[in-house]
């Protein structure tokens, strides 16, 4: 799982307000703020996998004062971003919120966290096989509650491989809810909600290797 890339200066765009990485992120940051806000005074479980700094769901949560009811494990794997998250954790006192430094691929990481009524997989799907990602697709209904809403991302330089992603999303009990890709940037953002069965976290197994 050793990577030549460098996923902690892989955030640094994120400093600059125009770049894509963050017009991506505020795609989502939107939609974790709509997904609050359709759901008032319940008690919500967010899984966040190969979370990074943990941006989308730790800005939107650091600006409400309903953070209190969400509860999330965030899955990351370098753990210079593990205490980066921690650090925003601890400073916006979102009590409810943990960062396990683990494979987000290992379907272990995930006992006790789901099922989950938010599922993030924000720069998963282009960093792993098509085979990984078609199998991380059909193994959602084992994170998943009744009625959840996954939130993902993917680049769509050729060959875009969202057209499959959005029909695998179908085949595995998930109805679109938003695509977004716009025209001069590569990355979609989906937004897709669970309406299958939810199924038991199997004991152990592997949904994906990042790409090295
Ligand atoms: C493309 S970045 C996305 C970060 C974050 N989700 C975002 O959108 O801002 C991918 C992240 O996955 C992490 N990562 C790589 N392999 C992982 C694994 N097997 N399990 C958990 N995290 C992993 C990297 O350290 C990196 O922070």
């Amino acid at each position: 799982m050793d990577s030549d890339r460098d996923w902690y200066d892989w955030h640094r765009p994120y400093a600059d307000e125009g770049s894509p990485l963050t017009r991506r992120l505020r795609l989502v940051q939107r939609h974790i703020a709509d997904w609050l806000d359709e759901r008032p005074d319940r008690s919500l479980w967010v899984v966040s996998m190969c979370a990074g700094q943990g941006r989308d769901l730790l800005e939107v949560l650091a600006g409400r004062p309903d953070a209190g009811r969400v509860r999330a494990r965030l899955i990351e794997y370098d753990p210079r971003n593990v205490e980066v998250a921690r650090r925003e954790i601890g400073a916006g006192n979102l009590t409810g919120l943990t960062v396990l430094h683990a494979d987000a691929g290992d379907l272990t990481s995930y006992s006790g966290a789901v099922p989950a009524d938010l599922v993030v997989m924000a720069g998963v799907l282009g960093n792993i096989s098509d085979a990984d990602v078609r199998a991380t697709i059909t193994a959602l209904p084992q994170l998943c509650a009744p009625d959840a809403t996954v939130i993902w991302t993917r680049t769509r330089r050729a060959p875009d491989l969202t057209p499959a992603v959005r029909a695998w999303l179908a085949d595995a009990g998930f109805v679109e809810q938003a695509f977004h890709a716009p025209e001069d940037v590569p990355f979609s953002v989906g937004v897709h909600r669970f309406r299958g069965r939810p199924q038991p976290l199997a004991e152990a197994g592997q949904l994906f290797r990042f790409r090295t």
